[in-house]
């Protein structure tokens, strides 16, 4: 399948079944994780597998903000509907996650400003990771809104170990359907490219 197909029929998951992923499928999003470019090659990137009760455990805590995502309406009718069934806020009950985050020692960084490439670099892994689970039938959800102290205590990273994204995993729950509101959303091209100059910036402003 083309990369354009996969990335117009991949959505977040926010409601996972108890259907545990497979090991061959967990090593192949893993396995387009090791394969994505990073700054000079680094590879600075260390992603921890959430997938033991008692890890998953520590998951629900650190995505547990006790309310509901500002801008997930699927998930504040769940909460109104009262059908959570005891699932975490942002953690959807999904039966791995995988923490991504970057070695501060182990990063380039831009010679004139010091700015570090982790972040960058953990994005375009777990990017790739996410891809690769939309092309073999995996759920995904990327969740950047954790409490990133909680998740390095409960989880003990070491120190100069920084926790980017946390990307869920797994099979959608029945009652699983996309959010309307962004699902399935974008703006026209017109509104995000620009050719030479960003001039013509406000003279299309029709958003999505
Ligand atoms: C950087 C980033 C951070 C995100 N953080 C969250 C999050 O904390 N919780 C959540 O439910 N979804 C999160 N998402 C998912 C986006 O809301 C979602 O990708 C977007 O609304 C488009 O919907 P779609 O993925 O179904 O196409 C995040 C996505 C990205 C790329």
């Amino acid at each position: 399948m083309d990369i354009l197909d996969i990335g117009k029929m991949r959505s977040t998951v926010r409601s996972y079944s108890e259907r545990p992923l497979e090991q061959d499928k967990l090593d192949k999003i893993l396995e387009a994780g090791r394969w994505a470019p990073t700054a000079v090659n680094y590879q600075p990137h260390r992603i921890l597998v959430l997938n033991s009760e008692e890890t998953l455990m520590k998951a629900k805590e650190f995505t547990d903000f006790g309310k509901p995502l500002n801008h997930s309406t699927h998930e504040k009718e769940l909460l109104l509907s009262g059908n959570m069934n005891g699932k975490s806020a942002y953690h959807y009950n999904a039966s791995t996650a995988l923490l991504v985050c970057y070695d501060e020692e182990a990063c380039w960084k831009h010679p004139e400003n010091g700015e570090s490439s982790g972040i960058v670099d953990a994005a375009i892994v777990t990017t790739h990771m996410m891809v690769e689970a939309a092309a073999i039938g995996v759920g995904s959800s990327w969740i950047s809104y954790f409490n990133m102290e909680k998740a390095k205590n409960l989880l003990g990273l070491p120190e100069n170990f920084k926790p980017v994204v946390l990307l869920l995993l797994g099979y959608p729950a029945e009652d699983a359907r996309p959010d309307h509101e962004f699902t399935g959303k974008r703006m026209p091209v017109e509104k995000t490219v620009f050719y030479n100059s960003f001039q013509r910036i406000g003279v299309n402003d029709e958003g999505l």
